[in-house]
């Protein structure tokens, strides 16, 4: 299977923006906190979704999806053991290490995977559940964490605002005895959020969304309904396929773009209207080079975004610099992007693009989910048909991407 892209079409279209998946993964880690039916309303058909749901079920939970809706009923998890492989094949099941060893004082999980985009360690998650009071053991497959008398509250200043970090220590501080407090707290949205749906469950946490947050222990949480926000990583990328293509495009059910985001996305030449949850974007040009944007923690610049920005600024007449500040391997795609006929130079993790006059279509293969969706903006600004194969990356956190490609008037097919 992959899926193949007849570019060099101009954008055209409107589109619902789906519900956030790195907002929903955590909210299923925190699910299981409590006994009950959670139910998480606008949640994406993706496959990271999915895969979360069989870890969930390998303990015991009852997952249901339907149309949008995710009904976790959470009653039957009687242990923190997690055997489900799966669980290695995903990024946020570390979560389930916060959330489980709150609950049930005991967890034991395979060290998370994800993305290939750097080592991706967890000493910080670590680290804070020994001062919380756990036992932590790192044996060669997985890791299992124990705290006999339960968790206590602690001040936790973290070295870097990890986002998975800061919300492991959330999920296992919301019933902890006493209070914790998180400094250099990751501030993404997606944190907020989390803390919202906490908040809703009986919680006590205040701060979340700032970088200090204080966490006060309760006794027991109780299982709600959501609405989950929007993705605002695949607003991102149509909005980064519309600067590379050119046309215009408008999208609902958005949340409005950071400063940083739409900084950048004017630097490339495209107009912006934003109006509630509608934003409409325009791009009249070829893209604009952008001198110099580093990606760093919320609110700078994505390092998710970096990935969609690079094929932008293959095209068009003029050198750009993007330096990858968050991971140290990030860059894999450029060996891709040159197949399609790019003109990019990089050392270490600063990267020179040099935009050229067209780009072609090519057989490529996705590295990792952003630039897998990074090589379907390519595709679609090349001339001639591409073929992006390891597209099984992209379903991870695009729902329908296809039908949502055609949607905004690319030809885009998935084909055997
Ligand atoms: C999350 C997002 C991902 C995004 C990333 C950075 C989800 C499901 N994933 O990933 O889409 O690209 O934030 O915005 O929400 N680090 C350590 N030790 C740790 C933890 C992190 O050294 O214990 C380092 C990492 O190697 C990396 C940096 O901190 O260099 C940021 O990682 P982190 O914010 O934790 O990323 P994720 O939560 O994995």
């Amino acid at each position: 299977m992959a899926i193949e892209i007849s570019g060099s079409s101009r954008v055209c279209g409107a589109l619902e923006i789906q519900g956030s998946k790195n907002a929903v993964l955590p909210i299923m880690a925190a699910s299981v906190l409590c006994e009950g039916e959670t139910v998480i309303k606008n949640c994406p058909d993706i496959l990271d979704v999915h895969a979360m749901g069989d870890v969930m079920r390998g303990i015991g939970g009852r997952v249901q999806y339907r149309d949008h809706e995710l009904v976790l009923d959470t009653s039957r998890i009687e242990d923190g053991r997690i055997r489900e492989k799966k669980a290695g094949d995903i990024r946020a099941s570390v979560l389930f290490l916060g959330s489980l060893l709150a609950r049930f004082h005991s967890v034991s999980i395979r060290y998370p995977g994800g993305c290939s985009i750097g080592s991706r360690p967890i000493d910080f998650h670590l680290r804070a559940f020994r001062q919380m009071g756990a036992v932590v053991e790192e044996l060669p497959d997985r890791v299992c964490c124990r705290a006999e008398k339960g968790l206590h509250g602690a001040d936790l200043p973290l070295c870097f605002p990890s986002v998975g970090a800061t919300e492991n220590i959330i999920l296992a501080a919301v019933m902890a005895e006493g209070t914790t407090v998180i400094r250099r707290a990751a501030r993404e949205p997606e944190i907020r959020e989390l803390c919202d749906f906490l908040n809703a469950m009986g919680a006590k946490i205040r701060g979340g969304g700032s970088d200090v947050i204080h966490i006060e222990g309760v006794r027991r949480l109780r299982p709600v309904h959501w609405q989950l926000c929007s993705d605002r990583i695949v607003l991102l990328t149509w909005a980064m396929l519309t600067a590379g293509c050119g046309g215009e495009a408008e999208f609902e059910k958005a949340a409005p773009f950071s400063e940083a985001e739409r900084q950048i996305l004017q630097k490339t030449g495209c107009r912006i209207e934003e109006s509630g949850d509608r934003i409409r974007i325009r791009q009249g040009s070829v893209p604009r080079p952008v001198p110099y944007v580093r990606t760093s923690p919320y609110p700078g610049y994505p390092t998710d975004g970096q990935s969609l920005l690079m094929p932008v600024l293959c095209r068009g007449s003029g050198v750009s610099t993007i330096e990858e500040g968050i991971f140290e391997n990030r860059f894999r795609m450029i060996r891709q992007l040159r197949k399609l006929g790019a003109d990019i130079d990089y050392v270490s993790n600063r990267a020179r693009i040099t935009g050229v006059t067209k780009l072609h279509g090519a057989e490529v293969k996705a590295d990792d989910l952003r630039s897998g969706a990074g090589l379907l903006i390519a595709a679609s600004m090349a001339e001639g048909v591409s073929r992006i194969s390891n597209e099984d990356y992209i379903h991870r956190g695009y729902e329908d991407i296809c039908g949502q490609l055609r949607a905004l008037g690319i030809k885009a097919a998935d084909i055997q």
